[in-house]
């Protein structure tokens, strides 16, 4: 007999790089009962999801929606769904996700091209235009903020570049849509997809995704509905997508007025991710991202207050979180595990070249607040100070508490 008892996770504060505790509006709304998928109620909360990413993403995009599955699935989506074998993508990459973007490309078998800058680094327009001017790619796929490293890539100038050029432009916003600066339609970006479990407060398990006029019309270009839905006047044209689940042309056809079905709509992440998109936009979104402004400059003056020193270039730092270098001689994850044994706080540890070397702080979503900031630097002071660190006291509440003032 299995010995299996309740689930019943322990409380803890996630000030890591996200995953963050989901706001307990989502939660409820996650357990709300489910009805067919073909129920008016049902079809109405996706049309009104639709209109609330519209409004997360700043567009007017008709085809706003959701893919199932966690960030990556959104990324895999788009990705799969624009790439024809052979194309050309160009992808700057200035932390870990830059080199996933790259990965995913070469599963679509593209011609994947790169640029790399150093980690805690972000590119120019100016280089970035030059690689697009001699690779001349199809596609121009790039990270807005990379969590590994903490930046966030202005984007403005792509989406001008990217027409000028006769590209289409992907961007993957999972970690900093809700809590950064985003316009999709101003800075003319393609296709844009997130996740919910960063700045937009909620568990991992949705994609929010938007696609442009122009991308719509490369993507309906390579439709073949599945046989035993098809109709007659379903002719497949073009190199077909790669994947059925991430097929964007079977998708968007499930979510636009044809109704006609794909997989089983996830109704609880539909129900979060609507939720999610819901609080963001009755908080109003330029109020949100001052939000995470706010909470991400107190927990960076507190670090610094405290005498940490912060990783990368300051200022092209995300909103939601900062990267501080480990002092020397401390057990860096001997310290996490005391923030979550002693405080039950988690903040993140780091990879690649920055293994070892960074501990990465957010503060984001439901946690893009006061307490949890103030808290996390209390609890910090006291795990440098019992590891031998030579901390200022008091200095990171004190330096936090001096942002909150101003
Ligand atoms: C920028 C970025 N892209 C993609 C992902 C992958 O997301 P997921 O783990 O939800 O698939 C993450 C996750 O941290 C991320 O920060």
């Amino acid at each position: 007999m299995s010995t299996a008892e309740q689930i019943n996770p322990p409380p803890r504060l996630l000030m890591g790089p996200g995953p963050i505790n989901a706001d307990p509006r989502v939660l409820r709304a996650m357990s709300a009962q489910l009805v067919g998928q073909y129920d008016p109620a049902m079809t109405a909360c996706m049309t009104e999801t639709m209109g609330l990413y519209r409004e997360v993403f700043r567009t007017s995009n008709e085809q706003t929606f959701l893919v199932d599955g966690t960030s990556r699935a959104g990324i895999e989506a788009a990705l799969v769904s624009l790439i024809v074998p052979g194309d050309r993508v160009l992808v700057p990459v200035f932390g870990r996700f830059g080199h996933l973007l790259a990965e995913i490309a070469q599963r679509c078998e593209a011609e994947v091209h790169t640029i790399e800058v150093e980690w805690g680094q972000v590119f120019t327009p100016e280089q970035i235009e030059a690689a697009v001017v001699s690779v001349r790619p199809a596609v121009l796929a790039i990270v807005q903020g990379d969590t590994a490293t903490t930046m966030c890539q202005p984007l403005a100038d792509l989406g001008e570049i990217c027409r000028r050029h006769d590209v289409l432009l992907y961007c993957d916003a999972t970690a900093s849509l809700g809590g950064n600066d985003f316009e999709l339609d101003g800075w003319g970006i393609d296709i844009a997809t997130a996740g919910l479990q960063k700045c937009l407060g909620g568990p991992s398990g949705s994609a929010p995704i938007s696609v442009s006029p122009r991308a719509v019309e490369v993507i309906d270009g390579r439709k073949h509905v599945e046989a035993g839905i098809a109709e007659a006047d379903d002719i497949g044209r073009g190199p077909r997508i790669g994947s059925n689940y991430l097929d964007l042309a079977m998708v968007m056809d499930y979510w636009g007025p044809r109704r006609l079905n794909h997989h089983t709509e996830a109704t609880s992440m539909l129900y979060a991710a609507r939720e999610c998109a819901r609080l963001l936009v009755a908080e109003g979104m330029d109020t949100a991202i001052r939000r995470h402004r706010l909470h991400g400059a107190a927990m960076l003056a507190g670090v610094q207050g405290l005498g940490l020193e912060v990783f990368g270039d300051v200022s092209h730092k995300m909103n939601n979180v900062v990267a501080v270098v480990i002092p020397d001689g401390l057990d860096g994850d001997g310290a996490r595990t005391a923030m979550l044994e002693d405080f039950g706080i988690e903040i993140g540890t780091s990879f690649g070249p920055l293994r070892g070397r960074v501990w990465r702080i957010g503060t984001m979503g439901h946690n893009a607040r006061k307490d949890a900031v103030l808290v996390t630097l209390a609890a910090l002071e006291q795990v440098l100070r019992a590891g031998g660190a030579d901390v200022t006291a008091g200095g990171g509440v004190g330096a936090a508490r001096e942002v909150y003032a101003r």
